[in-house]
């Protein structure tokens, strides 16, 4: 009750109103949200055929949408190919020599690759792919530094319908070992290391690790970056000998629309990570489509996500949605404070960004580090600012709008998940924001903020958001578990459960208050407690553990870790240490817990399973709530 309570505080502060300057509704794609919104789902079918009308298909589609629930068919029986729009569209109406990325890595070096090069790149890897034995439907696993080599890899993957599963290269061996296992991924691509604060991180040894004993991975292609050469035995395949011996064109394979495009594994409450699937069709419209209206995409806009391909947001608004859409954009390696927290602004100054998509996480270091930093540079290219990955609070959103923005600019907070493939909730440019509040569903997406039973809740009340209809980019099954996939569908029957808190005001703005189950949103990355509390058990001295989020200054949560210890094992400031070490080991940095506390006891329901809540509550110093299943 406690909570709820705070949150309806924090409601009330945030109504006001934002809205945009003139200039940007005149150039807007989107006028009417609201006229067009209404008309969307009157009509949602009609309304996705004619996005997808601008979109190339080797086939047109029968049906826009079958729905068989849980499960949804989009463009039934059309046929495309991703890569051929994100591509070959471009370089035969006037964009071959377009540039399609500017990569830049922490000394500044920068690489500028043009629409037709990047073509012709694509079709060589996915010639070599092709040279190694793969084809359709075999997996790929990438776990590569967040560069043109692994964009490239990416697409190459969805020219021939391999699919890929993308593993964000800041995972550890056991994270990584996991989803290759999972995925029965044949081959691995990689790079011998990424630079990060100025120092080599090294990947290749990482993989040699994951991979012992996975008999099914027949090669890992290493980027050699170099040039030191790469002398790890038969299984192992230069990444640029590969590209320099295949062929530069390839022909894009015609895949159904509802064929495997990608797995990308995110964490859930239960057990090992959940390979989200998508599929072609449905993810290429509404990727393309969200990124043309929300980021307000003109042809030449210099566009920059700061996100890491190694995420949902990388895959849809760095990769295929916006080179659907034909624009420019950063591609940016490193840390984004190294070698000092001008460097993002540097390169807004430099490459004239005009439009900008970040984690409020991020926006929270760079208030820490002063406005002095950004007041540097000239930032007056700027005019769409987007936010993703976790609710931004107001003081972060005003610090954004003024600071970054100049006040000029317009803030989308999109809300959407790994799962959603694409923008669920968010303004467009020309609709005015309220700060802290995500807004409004994106065309034909109807939404709503339920009880456990799943009755609607009462305008400003908070309670689970959930999705009532199906929609083109949402995912299709969890790889290898159906039954993980009809969860979402049957936690409150026949709506997808987002596992987020929400409310939605008066005039329809949904804010998402956080997450509603056991997964902790750290600096955006989500994190299942399952996931770190068997890290922490898989070392000796460890008996049980219980793993909860903390709400945190900058990262909006931590992870904090509560320990029982094996009998005769003595705490110690060292075994602190030494278990952050052994998540990290298998884990990652991004999982290890900020606190661990060692205790002789956890609160367990009779059933023996885990009251994290009662744990989160005593830690925070709030209302247990509800202890009656309560052991003892
Ligand atoms: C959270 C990232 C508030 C949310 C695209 C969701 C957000 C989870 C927002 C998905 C936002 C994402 N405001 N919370 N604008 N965007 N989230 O799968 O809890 O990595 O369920 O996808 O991030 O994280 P995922």
């Amino acid at each position: 009750m406690s909570e709820q309570n705070r949150s309806s505080e924090v409601l009330l502060k945030v109504q006001e109103k934002y809205f945009p300057p003139e200039e940007i509704v005149k150039r807007a794609w989107i006028k009417d949200y609201e006229k067009l919104y209404a008309e969307s789902i009157r009509d949602r079918e009609s309304f996705w055929a004619k996005v997808a009308e601008e979109l190339h298909w080797f086939r047109k589609w029968d049906k826009v949408l079958e729905w068989n629930f849980p499960y949804a068919k989009w463009f039934v029986g059309g046929k495309t190919n991703i890569t051929y729009n994100c591509l070959d569209r471009h370089v035969q109406n006037g964009r071959r020599n377009k540039v399609a990325y500017i990569y830049l890595d922490e000394d500044n070096n920068e690489r500028k690759i043009t629409y037709g090069e990047l073509l012709e790149l694509v079709c060589r890897i996915a010639n070599g792919l092709k040279s190694l034995g793969l084809k359709k439907g075999d997996r790929v696993s990438i776990y590569m530094p967040n560069t043109i080599e692994a964009v490239a890899t990416m697409l190459a993957c969805a020219r021939i319908g391999v699919i890929h599963s993308v593993v964000f290269a800041g995972f550890s061996e056991g994270a990584l070992r996991t989803r290759i296992e999972d995925a029965k991924a044949k081959v691995v691509f990689t790079a011998t290391y990424t630079k990060r604060r100025g120092k080599k991180v090294e990947l290749l040894p990482t993989v040699k690790k994951a991979i012992e004993g996975l008999d099914f991975v027949e090669k890992v292609v290493v980027w050699d970056r170099d040039s030191e050469g790469i002398k790890e035995g038969e299984k192992f395949v230069d990444f640029y000998e590969l590209v320099k011996t295949s062929k530069p064109y390839c022909e894009p394979e015609e895949m159904d629309a509802e064929d495997p495009l990608f797995i990308l594994y995110t964490s859930g409450t239960t057990g090992k990570p959940k390979g989200v699937l998508h599929t072609t069709g449905g993810y290429m419209v509404q990727t393309y489509f969200t990124s043309k209206v929300v980021f307000d995409l003109h042809e030449d806009d210099i566009y920059w996500c700061t996100a890491d391909i190694g995420w949902i947001t990388g895959h849809s608004y760095i990769v295929y949605g916006i080179l659907a859409n034909g624009v420019t954009s950063l591609l940016v390696e490193g840390a984004p404070d190294y070698p000092d927290p001008g460097r993002w602004w540097s390169y807004v100054e430099k490459y004239r960004v005009n439009v900008f998509y970040t984690a409020p996480t991020a926006i929270r270091m760079f208030m820490r580090y002063g406005e002095e930093w950004p007041a540097k540079y000239d930032l007056s290219s700027l005019r769409i600012l987007g936010s993703v990955g976790e609710p931004i609070n107001p003081e972060a959103w005003h610090w954004y709008y003024k600071h970054i923005g100049g006040e000029r600019c317009v803030i989308v907070d999109t809300w959407w998940q790994t799962e959603t493939g694409s923008h669920m909730i968010t303004t467009v440019p020309s609709y005015p924001a309220k700060p802290g509040k995500a807004g409004k569903p994106m065309f034909t997406v109807e939404v709503d903020v339920v009880d456990k039973d799943g009755n609607p809740l009462p305008p400003n009340t908070v309670g689970f958001l959930v999705i009532k209809t199906p929609w083109p980019s949402m995912l299709r099954t969890c790889w290898g578990e159906p039954e993980r996939y009809e969860k979402y569908w049957k936690t409150i029957e026949g709506v997808y459960f987002a596992g987020d808190l929400a409310s939605i005001d008066e005039e329809g703005y949904v804010m998402i208050l956080g997450r509603a189950d056991d997964v902790i949103n750290v600096a955006g990355h989500r994190i299942g407690t399952m996931e770190v509390e068997s890290a922490l058990v898989d070392h000796p001295s460890v008996a049980e553990a219980a793993v909860i989020g903390k709400p945190h200054e900058v990262k909006g949560e931590s992870i904090k870790a509560f320990v029982i210890l094996r009998k005769g094992v003595e705490p110690s400031e060292k075994l602190v240490e030494e278990l952050k070490d052994h998540v990290k080991k298998v884990l990652g940095p991004i999982a290890v817990p900020e606190e661990i506390e060692f205790v002789e006891k956890l609160p367990k329901t009779r059933s023996g399973k885990i009251m994290r809540r009662v744990l989160k509550a005593k830690e925070l110093g709030l209302d247990v709530g509800d202890v009656s299943t309560l052991e003892d």
